[in-house]
């Protein structure tokens, strides 16, 4: 198999879809009645937003564009996130992947959220029971 030819899901999908997904989840994250409070503290939405986007594209497979300093964990548990947070996070990103993809590419991207979604609730738990 030349490796060369595998096509990322990033590509599939393209940075103009990454873009639209992100900008719209966190235009409704800022009016969600549970979401918006620990997102009262990003005062800078178009940066966060290319933030994410750059984020989601390398999570995808895309070759990354930026080099963005990211401290998820640390600036999580500032946020106080935790696993009722983490539900409705979850829910709210599905709707909007649903919205915007076909179900194949919608429930590839949403299998990622899954893995990172576990993975932050681990970290986040490992740091309060220390
Ligand atoms: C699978 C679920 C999630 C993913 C993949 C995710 C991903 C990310 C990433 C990559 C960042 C950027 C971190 C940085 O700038 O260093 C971020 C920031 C942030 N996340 Fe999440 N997140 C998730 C769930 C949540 C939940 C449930 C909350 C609720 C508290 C939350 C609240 C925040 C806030 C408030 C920021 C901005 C922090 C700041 O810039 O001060 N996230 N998230």
């Amino acid at each position: 198999m030349d490796l060369k030819n595998v096509t990322s899901i990033a590509e599939l999908l393209g940075r103009e879809q990454i873009e639209l997904v992100v900008s719209d989840f966190y235009n409704r994250i800022q009016i969600h009645p549970t979401l918006a409070k620990p997102f009262s503290n990003v005062h800078d939405w178009p940066t966060h937003k290319a933030k994410i986007a750059e984020f989601w594209w390398v999570v995808l497979g895309g070759k990354p564009k930026f080099s963005y300093k990211y401290d998820p964990v640390g600036k999580h548990l500032a946020a106080g996130f935790n696993a009722e947070l983490l539900t409705d996070w979850k829910s709210l990103f599905k709707n909007v992947l649903e919205a915007h993809l076909d179900p194949e590419m919608s429930s590839t991207w949403y299998s990622r959220v899954e893995i990172i979604g576990d993975n932050l609730l681990t970290q986040d738990q490992r740091l309060h029971h220390d």
